[in-house]
């Protein structure tokens, strides 16, 4: 267990990831900030008054001032305004590069020394963005989409095969959403390849639905986008770190030549531990595989170079 963990942002993703971190008491004081006034204090003190039911001593603060949140270990940045029906993730860059700028300034004088996770979309260009601002080195940022992609693909196998979720073992690379590469070859039931079980137009069905998994929702819930499944995702990547669990989890990190790529964050495998990124795993890719990875990194590089930091 660590210190202090802040959520920033106490919306949908934020409350719900500040919950889960309490709920697996991963510290002792989570915060949750936000420029809403009363919003994150209503729903930290609503939480902290689950506690007793649901057993946890982990504290819970909500406020609209970062010296509450100074010297916090990790930082999850969900701040922002989430997608409606039709907007793509791009379409909320600009407001949302703003947004994380001016949080990332803020993290870096209150807490200089934290692991910072990026939620907020578009999210391999958010993660750019406070790299930039921070200045952190890349062990300490790093982007959650990956573990939300394949928890996707994989709850849908486990549907498509009747077996359980737990045996699908899968792994996703690229961009957040519309890009990302799903590594079939490398995606298992309890180390069966899929391929065996599954024939080919059923395989691309369910990579086309994990591609449009966000889009599926958003047109569901119309006045907001996916929170459950995404504040999972960021908070094993948390729990990952501050238990020092070495996992190997799909995360957007700044990549320095490895897949031949450098100066942009991109889906990869990493090994998550105390220190944040302890590795980025380079897997053998099919020229399929490679062809689409590189579209992806052209998809991330094109709204990078729109963004002003
Ligand atoms: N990476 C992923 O896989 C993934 C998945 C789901 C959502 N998201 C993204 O996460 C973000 C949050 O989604 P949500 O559903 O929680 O949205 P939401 O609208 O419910 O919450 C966003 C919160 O951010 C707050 N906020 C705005 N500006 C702020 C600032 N400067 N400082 C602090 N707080 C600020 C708002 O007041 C609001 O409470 C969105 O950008 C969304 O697209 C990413």
């Amino acid at each position: 267990m660590v210190n202090k963990i802040t959520v920033v942002g106490a919306g949908n993703v934020g409350a719900t990831t500040a919950q889960r971190i309490a709920e697996k008491q991963l510290a002792r004081h989570v915060v949750m900030v936000d420029v809403a006034e009363g919003i994150p204090q209503g729903k930290a003190l609503d939480q902290y008054e689950s506690a007793p039911i649901e057993g946890f001593d982990t504290s819970v603060i909500g406020t609209n001032d970062y010296a509450e949140t100074s010297g916090s270990d990790v930082v999850v940045i969900t701040a922002g305004i989430a997608r409606k029906p039709g907007m793509s993730r791009d379409d909320l860059l600009a407001t949302n590069a703003g947004i994380v700028r001016q949080v990332s300034e803020a993290i870096k004088s209150s807490s200089p020394e934290a692991i910072v996770i990026v939620v907020s979309n578009p999210l391999d260009v958010m993660c750019y963005v406070a790299k930039r601002v921070t200045g952190f080195p890349r062990e300490r940022v790093l982007g959650m989409a990956g573990v939300l992609d394949a928890a996707r693909f994989r709850s849908f196998l486990a549907e498509a095969l009747d077996v359980s979720v737990r045996d699908i073992q899968a792994m996703v690379l690229g961009g957040h959403g519309d890009t990302m590469v799903p590594l079939i070859t490398y995606t298992t039931v309890s180390g069966v390849p899929v391929t065996q079980l599954l024939d080919r137009a059923r395989l691309d069905a369910i990579v086309t639905r994990t591609r449009n998994g966000g889009a599926e929702i958003v047109k569901y819930l119309k006045t907001g986008s996916a929170y459950y499944a995404p504040a999972s995702a960021a908070v094993q990547m948390v729990e990952a770190i501050v238990r020092d669990e070495k996992r190997v989890l799909p995360c957007a990190a700044w990549l320095e030549g490895e897949y031949g790529m450098s100066g942009l964050f991109l889906g990869v495998p990493c090994k998550l531990g105390r220190r944040g990124l302890e590795r980025i795993i380079e897997v053998e890719l099919t020229p399929a595989e490679r062809a689409d990875l590189a579209r992806s990194a052209d998809a991330v590089r094109e709204p990078m170079a729109a963004v002003k930091v």
